[in-house]
């Protein structure tokens, strides 16, 4: 028997994840969305490729949550995205609402599932989903870090023309203005990069990373990223699907690690069927620490308007 995938949100980030999941057929997929039509009709569509790419995988589109029930893992990426000149945090209201309602759904009708949050503002809408949910904070795990390690490992491979592969780093913290490039341990084959970049050029590249979805933003016009956003949300599911206990740095609730309590903030997390297993506590400078927590400190502000919203 597959395993069941529901992905909530027909966008950009949702379809393309659920196409990404369907070209490996390794899961049937249920596509949520608000817009009557949209997420059968992707659906449909995706489903006619089957005899093309090869998958034997089930999609179905549905605007109701009924057929999403014991999913495995659950994709939210319902809301609003980012317009030039808009930050994530101005979604803040409207996708606290929408991530309300969803996650008040798939959490009924999926007890036992992961789910992963996507929706912008996303360290905030992962701290709603584990309000709304009940469920054990190890199943509620945010995805960003994935794609700002991306974003910037992508960078410093171009940089020193080298394979993306022979770039090791993490980028942690909260995923906006304030996230935390962990330069000191960012290698290039075991040799540290700033043995390999002069500090003036890494600071450079390291910005370009913290501006990178606004980058795509600026570009697009109309939206915002998905291609890389979804293929980082599918190395998620695949860790959680096939219990690979891969460290990845995910968006998890943080209870006395970093001396973070009790907030979803970006770190590295060993994720398995369990969903996030462990946070993993790099020792970092004093730097570093103090702009992981700083970082803390403004998602804290945007959970604490949260609460003054209700
Ligand atoms: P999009 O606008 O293409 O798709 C969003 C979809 O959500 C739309 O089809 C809309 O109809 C649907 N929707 C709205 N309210 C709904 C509801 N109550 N129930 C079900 N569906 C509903 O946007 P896109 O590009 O797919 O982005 C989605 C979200 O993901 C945005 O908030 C964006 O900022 C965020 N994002 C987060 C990333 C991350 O790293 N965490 C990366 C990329 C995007
Ligand atoms: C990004 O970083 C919009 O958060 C999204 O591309």
């Amino acid at each position: 028997m597959r395993n069941k995938v529901t992905v909530v949100g027909a966008g950009n980030v949702g379809a393309t994840t659920a196409q990404r999941i369907f070209d490996k057929g390794y899961a049937d997929i249920v596509l949520v969305d608000i817009v009557d039509g949209l997420p059968q009709g992707k659906a449909l569509d995706m489903l006619e490729s089957g005899p093309i790419v090869g998958s034997d995988a089930q999609v179905v589109g549905s605007n109701t949550y009924e057929e999403t029930a014991n999913s495995d893992v659950v994709v939210v990426t319902s809301g609003i995205a980012r317009r030039p000149g808009m930050s994530r945090d101005d979604l803040l209201l409207t996708n606290m609402k929408i991530v309300s309602s969803v996650v008040g759904e798939t959490a009924k009708y999926s007890p036992n599932s992961v789910h992963i949050i996507v929706t912008n503002p996303l360290d905030a809408m992962a701290q709603q989903s584990l309000k709304v949910s009940g469920f054990p904070s190890e199943r509620v795990i945010g995805m960003a870090g994935i794609l700002d390690t991306a974003r910037y490992r992508t960078f410093l491979s171009q940089e020193l023309n080298v394979s993306v592969d022979s770039v090791a780093a993490y980028v942690l913290g909260g995923h906006g203005d304030t996230m935390v490039p962990v330069v000191e341990s960012t290698n290039v084959a075991g040799t540290p990069v700033s043995q390999l970049i002069s500090p003036s050029r890494l600071e450079e590249i390291v910005q370009r990373a913290r501006d990178g979805g606004a980058e795509i933003v600026n570009y697009l016009k109309t939206g915002s990223a998905y291609y890389a956003p979804s293929a980082s949300i599918v190395q998620m599911i695949e860790a959680v699907l096939f219990d690979k206990k891969e460290i990845l740095p995910c968006t998890a609730y943080l209870q006395g690690q970093y001396g973070i309590d009790g907030l979803y903030v970006g770190v590295p997390v060993k994720v398995g069927a369990g969903g996030a297993e462990q946070i993993i506590e790099l020792s970092l400078s004093k730097e570093e620490l103090s702009e992981l927590k700083k970082s803390a400190e403004a998602v804290e502000e945007l959970v604490d308007v949260m609460a003054n919203s209700e």
